[in-house]
């Protein structure tokens, strides 16, 4: 039987015999592997008065859900469709805190009415708009303030959200006056504060840096009069994708809140998603063909851009292993390609790998975050199935699409109207 190579994170179970049954591309989790990291990051956070509220949208598959919410973590969602995934997954309302920069009406009302424990309040537009909602349900809405600490996570641009010239948050002058004049939003309870920096973060340095001012800035809140309940510091949490690179241990983070919010007495919040998943799923896929261009070896895989967009999207780096074994094999310096009409569609260049043909089975590794919930059909190519593995058993959590499924929805026009 043949293992999975590389991290023995699927121990015993035979991911060509599993390739077999369900096809390709194929998205693998470790059920095991996500368990042990919730449990880590509650044992580092022992002690404190804090709860994880996992960020759906690293993956939103309710089967991964399900599993985090019967390990004890909330759930941090930004649309109407992550506070329904989440419900329908098991997550309690109350551990539910929703963020983003555009909630519609619609949506806070939703949530609202679903009785979510916090929103995290990006501007002053959608505080008018929570009161608003707020007063028309009779109810009142918890609130947290989501501050912009301006501090530079050095992680990639596009995953950077802690700077002053990001669209996220807002800058403390500005947090200060809502606190201020609170009396004008009577049905919000705004009681606490809020920020997210940026993924990947590798180094804990900016973590600490922001957690400080946060730490600063609640103690003048309550020096003003305003009690704070509740501070989240958001997620961030980097992981490992490549050899060298070392994903800060749960213990570390840890040790860094306690010593910013020492003496802070409320709730602490952090908002993991990469940290949790994203090494705990594979994308499995399987060689089409191997090309040789006039100066490159390209590697075209049946996997592409719309199944995982990562590389394309950030030029981020997924270590790519053959699986089935790559002893003995002669090294080959491939460009791993999709099928996708696009020069972006490209997995690695130059990577250097055992040779492999057409017909081989491969696995990106590093695929469990911000990969399936990121998937699109384009160029027409119906979303990949997913399945979790637990105990060397495995479960279908996420039906391969079909065709008729993938076009749903779309129609000839015939039916016109008039706006
Ligand atoms: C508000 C907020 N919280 C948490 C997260 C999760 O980040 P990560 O997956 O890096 O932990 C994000 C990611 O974009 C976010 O925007």
């Amino acid at each position: 039987m043949t293992t999975y190579c590389g991290t023995g994170l699927f121990a015993g179970v035979d991911l060509e015999q599993l390739v077999e049954h369900e096809g390709t591309p194929l998205y693998v989790y470790s059920a095991a592997m996500i368990r042990s990291r919730v449990r880590a990051l509650q044992q580092a956070l022992q002690g404190l008065d804090a709860g994880i509220r996992y960020a759906v949208k690293a993956n939103g598959n309710l089967a991964v859900l399900q599993l985090l919410a019967q390990a004890g973590a909330g759930a941090d969602i930004v649309s109407a469709g992550e506070l329904q995934r989440a419900l329908r997954a098991g997550f309690a309302a109350a551990d539910i805190v929703f963020s983003g920069v555009g909630k519609t009406d619609a949506e806070i009302d939703m949530a609202l009415t679903a009785g979510i424990g916090r929103f995290n309040v990006e501007s002053r537009a959608e505080l008018d708009a929570i009161q608003r909602i707020a007063v028309s349900r009779g109810l009142i809405a918890v609130a947290s303030v989501r501050i912009n600490p301006d501090v530079d996570a050095h992680t990639h641009a596009k995953i950077s959200t802690g700077k002053a010239e990001n669209k996220f948050g807002v800058a403390l002058d500005e947090a200060r006056t809502w606190f201020d004049h609170k009396a004008n939003w009577p049905n919000v309870q705004l009681d606490g504060l809020h920020m997210h920096i940026g993924s990947q973060l590798l180094d804990l340095a900016p973590v600490a840096e922001a957690a400080q001012r946060m730490a600063e800035f609640c103690k003048q809140l309550i020096m003003a009069g305003h009690p704070i309940h509740s501070l989240d510091v958001g997620g961030g949490l980097g992981v490992r994708y490549r050899d060298g690179e070392v994903a800060p241990l749960a213990a570390a983070y840890a040790a860094i809140l306690r010593t910013a919010f020492a003496g802070f007495d409320g709730r602490l919040l952090v908002e993991p998603g990469r940290w949790l998943v994203a090494e705990a799923g594979v994308l499995v896929s399987r060689v089409v063909l191997v090309k040789q261009g006039e100066s490159r070896h390209f590697l075209v895989l049946d996997a592409a851009m719309n199944d995982l967009l990562r590389p394309s999207l950030y030029e981020a780096w997924h270590d790519i292993v053959r699986v089935g074994g790559e002893a003995g094999r002669e090294i080959v310096h491939y460009d791993v390609v999709g099928p996708v009409c696009e020069t972006g569609d490209t997995f690695a260049v130059g990577r250097p790998m055992p040779r492999c043909e057409a017909g081989d089975v491969v696995a990106i590794l590093g695929a469990g975050a911000y990969a399936a919930s990121m998937g699109s059909t384009y160029n027409s190519r119906p979303l990949p199935a997913e399945v979790l593995i637990d105990d060397s058993r495995y479960a279908v959590v996420r039906k391969r699409q079909t065709f008729d499924a993938m076009i749903a929805g779309e129609q000839p026009a015939t039916d016109w109207k008039q706006p």
